[in-house]
């Protein structure tokens, strides 16, 4: 009987009030001048007594408040809601994105590049779980979480926020992340409403630079895109945000077409649809197809947007009001947007329990989450070269540790931490271990030298970091990114910056061992110096257990089983994704053979590798039919063998080719995929299905189709043919 509680209600409201419900204001508006993190009264009134908001978001200043603190500032708010006459509590929404990363003291699991490194699902519908309830446990009951976007440039500032490169492996790891957050019934008070973003197209910019236009063919937004919403969608995601961003010249924010048409009325989706920062604003002022705020207003009104993020102050609720007493914008449409807001507030039972209790939550950053977040960490840790099998290296030797990441918080969390760009991780995380302290934990500071070297973007004390190599058996080169989040972490080169290059050619001279350990982001090129590195470990933006993590992978304590969530390239202008076409050649064709095309994509690392310290074998690779016809399913078996002396953990990926079609096809594309655990001799059959579903692709029409014909089946270096009729 929701949707009746939601029409009884909306019959009640006045036009104002509805009109507020579509408002969302930011909290840092609200603070008093000059006393960060204090409401201001008149201001919390004004909002919700005079304009009537329907929600508030983001982190008070100067960031991370107790979970105690956040009731307090929910409490506030409710007692201006109660005084109004429907008493509709607001929605409190916050970029609860690796953990509830705005609350001190709170669990932080690695940022999703490195969940998507795990390619365990129920793994991280587990993390995501502990992230809801400890977001409940600050009151607040709405992510804008799991990052939906596709990034096609790995220069984009946002790649450490989505799933990488791969549509099948963004879908699965989106759906894991809704059900962690929503559970069965969101209105448990452990759960939280979801928010899919940013629909669509947002991580495809041409530069990479981010919100700069984007050129995505109806096709290709089709195939790649849109089946990771539609994934999410169908798992319930309640809400959805809406890409900043344009694509082919059209601001999305203000596309009819792709927010009504095709993502309500063809998707189905029920939910808030939820602007971006000041989108509407930006509509008039840089996309500049508005020519006016009442224009940008009525366009994203029109196009189908529930609640526009303003955040801090009161035009679009004034323009709004003056269009629909115009009769520019029709009721109904009001109507829609405001029965989708109240039907999320039911759901989440805010009208039962608007506010949260913290002693209720015993669990909130127990030791269990810090033991999760730490497993989470280790099974995304991908070890990508080893040479000699230099990698464990034993206990009882001396090891320098270097590098401008080995000894900070940030650089193991990255942005969305504590504050919007992440800056304040040392502070809020003092229990927590930098590199360089899980080393020294591990071995006894007597055992660890420590020279910074180099800072990201300075040389620091090379020299000493030199001298010091000298004395030790291994060097652990710690080198990455500077946290940031958005817009700011922009980049004009991908390469890893001037003086950590110099740093580890400097290092690699000294004839010892050099064991790089990347803590970034987005694959920064290590083309320049990699070959002279021995070891090489990506442990992405891991999180406060990341350190722990990284050194029991250097120590053996763990088996790496983090398998790369895109392809890392190796030069700048070779960014080819791994599920390429056949043409993408850096060579002439007349005079390459097959062999030299192959040659010619040349990534640092594949897509999917990551190697592990015992070996697999795969044998018997078979399936039940050679054809397969609409109604059938194939089912394909392969048997992986744990060759080597230690337990280890596998993840069997199935590639299908589609052989010839009417669109060119990709060489391979992941369709399946699983993780299993093997002990030494230990065999497991995998069985994975496909249907003809999985055989598709969009064709020039923009319509899904499966064609009739041959394809491969590819499972580690194994193949199979199957027909199509
Ligand atoms: O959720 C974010 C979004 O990803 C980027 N702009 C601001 C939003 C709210 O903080």
């Amino acid at each position: 009987p929701i949707d009746e509680k939601v029409k009884e209600l909306l019959s009640k409201m006045t036009l104002e009030e509805k009109i507020g419900q579509m408002t969302q204001i930011t909290i840092t508006a609200l603070e008093e001048k000059g006393n960060p993190g204090v409401l201001d009264k008149n201001k919390l009134k004004e909002a919700i007594q005079k304009y009537k908001i329907g929600s508030i978001l983001n982190v008070p200043n100067p960031g991370a408040p107790t979970t105690q603190r956040w009731n307090e500032i929910l409490n506030e708010i409710l007692e201006q809601t109660n005084q109004t006459s429907n008493k509709i509590p607001i929605i409190y929404g916050i970029d609860a994105i690796h953990g509830a990363n705005y609350t001190a003291g709170s669990t932080l699991f690695p940022q999703q590049i490195g969940m998507a490194a795990t390619w365990d699902t129920e793994l991280v519908e587990e993390c995501t779980a502990i992230s809801a309830y400890e977001t409940r446990a600050s009151s607040i009951p709405w992510v804008f979480s799991p990052d939906l976007d596709l990034p096609r440039n790995p220069n984009w500032s946002r790649f450490w926020e989505s799933f990488g490169e791969d549509t099948y492996l963004s879908s699965q790891m989106g759906v894991a992340m809704v059900k962690g957050f929503q559970g069965d019934n969101v209105g448990n008070n452990d759960r939280v409403a979801a928010c899919i973003k940013h629909f669509i197209g947002y991580g495809s910019t041409t530069t990479g630079k981010d919100r700069t236009p984007s050129i995505i063919p109806e096709r290709i937004l089709r195939q790649y895109d849109l089946p990771i919403y539609k994934k999410s969608i169908e798992a319930g995601a309640k809400s959805i945000m809406i890409s900043s961003g344009e694509i082919n010249g059209v601001p999305v924010h203000a596309s009819k077409k792709l927010i009504t048409d095709v993502l309500k009325k063809e998707l189905g989706f029920t939910g808030i649809v939820v602007t971006d920062w000041q989108d509407i604003i930006y509509l008039h002022t840089r996309h500049k197809v508005a020519a006016t705020m009442r224009e940008a207003v009525k366009k994203s009104v029109l196009a189908g947007i529930d609640m526009s993020m303003v955040p801090d102050n009161y035009t679009f609720y004034e323009e709004l009001l003056a269009l629909v007493k115009d009769g520019e914008v029709p009721m109904s449409r009001i109507d829609d947007a405001v029965s989708r807001i109240l039907k999320v507030k039911f759901e989440l039972d805010l009208f039962i329990t608007p506010v949260t209790d913290p002693k209720k939550y015993p669990d909130f950053a127990s030791e269990s989450s810090a033991e999760l977040a730490y497993k989470a960490a280790s099974e995304s840790i991908t070890l990508l070269k080893n040479e000699n099998s230099i990698l464990p290296i034993s206990k009882n030797k001396k090891i320098l540790v270097t590098g401008a990441t080995a000894n900070s918080m940030k650089y193991l969390n990255g942005g969305w931490s504590y504050t919007w760009q992440g800056e304040n991780s040392d502070k809020y995380a003092q229990e927590k271990f930098t590199i360089l302290e899980a080393f020294q934990n591990k071995i006894g500071k007597q055992n660890v030298s420590f020279a910074e070297g180099v800072s990201i973007e300075k040389e620091i004390d090379i020299e000493k970091a030199v001298k010091l190599a000298s004395t030790v058996d291994y060097i652990i080169l710690c080198l990455g990114e500077h946290n940031y989040t958005e817009t700011p972490g922009d980049i004009n080169e991908l390469k890893i910056t001037a003086p950590q290059v110099k740093l580890a050619k400097a290092l690699s001279k000294v004839n010892k061992p050099v064991i790089l350990i990347l803590n970034e982001g987005r694959p920064r090129l290590i083309n320049d110096f990699e070959k002279d590195m021995h070891a090489v470990l990506q442990s992405y933006l891991p999180g406060n257990e990341g350190a722990r993590a990284i050194v029991d992978v250097v120590y053996g304590d763990v088996n790496p089983s983090g398998k790369l969530p895109y392809n890392y390239p190796r030069f700048s202008n070779s960014l080819q994704k791994y599920n390429r076409k056949y043409t993408e050649s850096l060579g002439d064709s007349e005079q390459n053979d097959d062999a030299e095309y192959q040659k010619s994509y040349n990534p640092q690392y594949e897509f999917g590798f990551g190697l592990s310290y015992t070996a697999f074998e795969y044998k018997n690779l078979s399936i039940n039919k050679e054809k397969i016809s609409k109604s059938d399913e194939l089912v394909i078996s392969v048997d992986v063998k744990n060759v080597g002396d230690l337990k280890g953990k596998e993840v069997v990926q199935l590639y299908i080719t589609d052989v010839y079609a009417s669109i060119t096809p990709e060489v391979k594309s992941l369709k399946r995929f699983t993780k299993i655990e093997l002990s030494p001799g230990e065999t497991k059959t995998v069985k994975f299905t496909i249907t003809k579903d999985d055989l598709g692709f969009v064709n020039e029409d923009n319509n899904w189709v499966v064609e009739e014909g041959d394809f491969e089946i590819m499972i580690n270096n194994f193949k199979k043919k199957f027909a199509f009729e």
